[in-house]
């Protein structure tokens, strides 16, 4: 059942839940700038940016995994309406800087996003991490740490009580990434979902209830799972 705080998070505007983080983040030496949008908000050119860096990342994982490789049942799931972004876009040169990173045709180049819903989960609020991506080049400079800190932020100033996402298993190096994460840790959620979901349905770093189909079972009772669910407590501080 919806809660008041979740309905309540569910129609603030972008720029609503823009007012909680910073417009800009300063990473060696590179300011790049912050933008939330919702899903069916982002334009064209910035769902292509996001569909590519998801596909540059992830194919491979996906291919092998139990979720499969379903590009429209994808972009369905990523451009949902009740879909939130935080977009870091690099600016194209140094004089490019004051605009917002935008080149001569009035692009940005977008190097990472964390992609996520407010939501249910059984009785609890929760902001559900579906994407948390940083482009090949981008990697390892701190941009995916900065992004998770606003997903807390976020989820905080909306009163969430909890941050969620599923990794695969395969990918190690997002689950080491989740493991350096601060204290509390990310903890393993005690249920997982049934295979029961439709292929391509539900992904890569996030599932949702709403999803249609999805079953909760007890965690001993699913074998060889290809996949894992953290949670990890919003604290007030
Ligand atoms: C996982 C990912 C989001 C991490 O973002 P990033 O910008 O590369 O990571 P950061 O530079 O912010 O690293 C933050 C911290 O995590 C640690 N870390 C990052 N990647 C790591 C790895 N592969 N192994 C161990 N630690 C790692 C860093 O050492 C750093 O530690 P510190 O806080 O002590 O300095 C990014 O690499 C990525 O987009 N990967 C591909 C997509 C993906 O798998 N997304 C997650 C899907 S669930």
């Amino acid at each position: 059942m919806s809660s008041r705080a979740l309905r309540r998070a569910n129609r603030a505007t972008a720029s609503e839940i823009a007012d909680a983080i910073p417009s800009t983040t300063l990473h060696e030496g590179i300011t790049f700038s912050c933008k939330v949008s919702t899903g069916p908000r982002l334009s064209a050119v910035e769902r292509e940016d996001v569909w590519q860096i998801f596909e540059d990342n992830m194919k491979g994982l996906y291919v092998n995994s139990v979720f499969g490789w379903d590009p429209p049942a994808k972009r369905d799931e990523m451009f949902h309406p009740l879909a939130r972004y935080v977009l870091l876009h690099r600016p194209h040169s140094e004089h490019d800087d004051d605009s917002d990173g935008q080149d001569m045709n009035g692009r940005r180049s977008l190097v990472a996003y964390a992609g996520f819903r407010f939501e249910d989960e059984e009785g609890e609020n929760v902001l559900y991490c579906y994407e948390l991506q940083v482009s090949k080049s981008e990697q390892g400079h701190g941009l995916g740490k900065f992004l998770m800190q606003q997903v807390f932020t976020i989820g905080r100033w909306w009163q969430m009580e909890k941050v969620m996402l599923t990794v695969l298993k395969a990918n190690t190096a997002a689950r080491n990434f989740y493991e350096s994460q601060g204290s509390p840790a990310f903890e393993s959620h005690v249920k997982s979902f049934q295979e029961s979901g439709e292929p391509g349905q539900s992904k890569t770093c996030g599932e949702t209830a709403d999803s249609g189909g999805d079953a909760w079972e007890d965690e001993e009772d699913v074998v060889d799972c290809d996949y894992e669910i953290l949670s990890k407590a919003i604290t007030s501080g």
